[in-house]
């Protein structure tokens, strides 16, 4: 297994040194683990002058799987938007065809009570958030500002291609099927031409999956749902710019941003695995990052691209018993808990393992 280890920026070389311990772990105890380190984000523009250098690139193409960490920062902000560390990501997305992207929002039974709404309606919830990667007005042309200072005009275009649809849901109903058989497919069909496709495509892709039910919401509805009910929903299926915006949403259902592992795949299953998390530039280089949705992130890694659940449960389970010895991250404290470091937390999940 060769993995390409990417830290990035902000508070995400912290939180990778603790990921790479449980991988030093895993390779102690017999699997065969080769890691790369390439930079990537601001720090590969510091270094290199570009976000995504092609050696880092080419490592991404390489290895089997990508371990990446997040990106950018506000000395960042003003650069050519081509130089932007965000463009590290959008850029290995679509290079890498890593169309897929899955975010699990799933609360932790010791973190109910983290959760900013009533911890009976988020208790127990396990809902998956499939995201398309590679299209949608995140790559739409045309896209500009144009005109003169008073009177200017800013361009993004919604484009979908059928076969990035029809991809995607296929991804949505597999997923499904493999848990409790609902999918909500996620679009705006009754403003945007583009989303009308979309549901036109999710209805007809269903009767090939007859023992999953769909259910068709509209993005704005659905935002209400994931607050007044998230337990109505198994998988939610969505295009690029509303799975942006809904995952951080169902995050917060959890208790924090800072738990939250992601996959983005490719179709034969390589894939990219990050924390949906950004790189929390305020508080970089504190010790007080949470470390748990980048280990997380290397558990789905064993389950989606190596096949190896076993790996992946143990290292979820190591999780869920630091947690439950009471370590808890600035993030996920409650008002008055005792605060552990970002390393305090790796160190704990390392022992548990
Ligand atoms: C995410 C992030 C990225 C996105 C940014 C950093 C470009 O918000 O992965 O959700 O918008 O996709
Ligand atoms: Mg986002």
């Amino acid at each position: 297994m060769k993995i390409a280890v990417m830290a990035g920026d902000g508070i995400g070389p912290e939180i990778m040194a603790e990921a790479v311990k449980v991988i030093d772990v895993l390779r102690r105890d017999g699997l065969k683990i080769e890691t790369e380190s390439a930079l990537v984000g601001g720090a590969a523009y510091d270094a290199h002058g570009h976000p995504l250098p092609p050696a880092t690139l080419k490592l991404a193409q390489e290895a089997d799987a990508v371990l990446f960490g997040s990106v950018g920062g506000p000395q960042y902000d003003t650069l050519a938007r081509e130089l932007r560390p965000e463009k590290a990501i959008l850029g290995l997305r679509k290079e890498c065809d890593f169309f897929a992207n899955l975010r699990p929002a799933t609360v932790f039974p010791e973190l109910a009570e983290a959760s900013s709404l009533k911890s009976e309606i988020v208790a127990g919830l396990d809902l998956m958030i499939i995201r398309e990667l590679t299209g949608d007005i995140y790559f739409g042309e045309p896209r500009s500002v144009t005109g003169e200072k008073g009177n200017r005009v800013g361009i993004n275009t919604m484009h979908y291609t059928e076969a990035q649809i029809r991809r995607i849901i296929h991804v949505g109903f597999k997923t499904a099927r493999q848990r409790n058989k609902r999918l909500c497919s996620i679009d705006k069909m009754n403003v945007l031409e583009a989303m009308q496709l979309w549901r036109d495509i999710a209805i007809e892709i269903a009767p090939e999956y007859p023992d999953v039910k769909l259910e068709h919401m509209l993005v704005d509805n659905a935002a209400m749902q994931l607050v007044r009910n998230p337990k109505h929903f198994d998988v939610m299926v969505c295009g690029n710019m509303f799975g942006d915006i809904l995952s951080d949403e169902a995050s917060m259902l959890t208790g924090s941003i800072g738990m939250l592992p992601s996959a983005s795949l490719d179709a034969n299953g390589k894939g990219l695995y990050e924390p949906i998390h950004g790189s929390a530039p305020d508080i970089a280089g504190k010790g007080a990052a949470n470390p748990l949705a980048q280990i997380l992130s290397l558990a789905m890694m064993m389950r989606y691209t190596f096949n190896l659940p076993e790996a992946a449960t143990r290292i979820e389970n190591a999780v869920r018993k630091t947690l439950g010895s009471g370590l808890r991250t600035g993030d996920i404290a409650r008002k008055g808990e005792k605060v552990c470091t970002t390393t305090a937390m790796g160190d704990a999940v390392v022992a548990n393992l």
